[in-house]
């Protein structure tokens, strides 16, 4: 019995140090993105198709305006479905955004 307090604090502890984890854009990316966006998936071959190869791995690309980005995934485009808050959130969103059109 006098070793239930202890665990429980060390569990909280440990709880709370995953929580405090920042996410970054880039991890994000790779979560909600990537998916349809690495080299040979649905997004990357569509934007292959209507922009040319050079233009097809959007974490490569260096022409993505910040409003862009955002209007897409919440409207979509074509065969991108949007994707919403309670997918993304807005701030989620904030980071994905910074990370796409971050100097690379
Ligand atoms: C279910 C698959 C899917 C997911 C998930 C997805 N996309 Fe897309 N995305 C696409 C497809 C397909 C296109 C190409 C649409 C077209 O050009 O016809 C696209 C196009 C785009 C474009 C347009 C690029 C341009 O130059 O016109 C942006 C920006 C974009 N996606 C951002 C994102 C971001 C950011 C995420 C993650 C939050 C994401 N997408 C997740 C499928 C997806």
């Amino acid at each position: 019995m006098k070793y239930v307090l202890p665990v429980t604090l060390l569990s909280l502890l440990t709880f709370n140090v995953s929580l405090a984890e920042p996410v970054s854009g880039e991890r994000l990316y790779t979560d909600k993105c990537a998916i349809c966006h690495a080299a040979g998936e649905l997004g990357t071959m569509a934007l292959s198709r209507r922009l040319g190869n050079e233009r097809a791995i959007l974490n490569e690309r260096t022409d993505l305006p910040a409003e862009y980005v955002r209007h897409v995934v919440r409207h979509g485009l074509n065969a991108m479905p949007p994707i919403t808050r309670g997918d993304v959130t807005d701030q989620e969103l904030d980071l994905i955004v910074e990370f796409l059109t971050a100097p690379h």
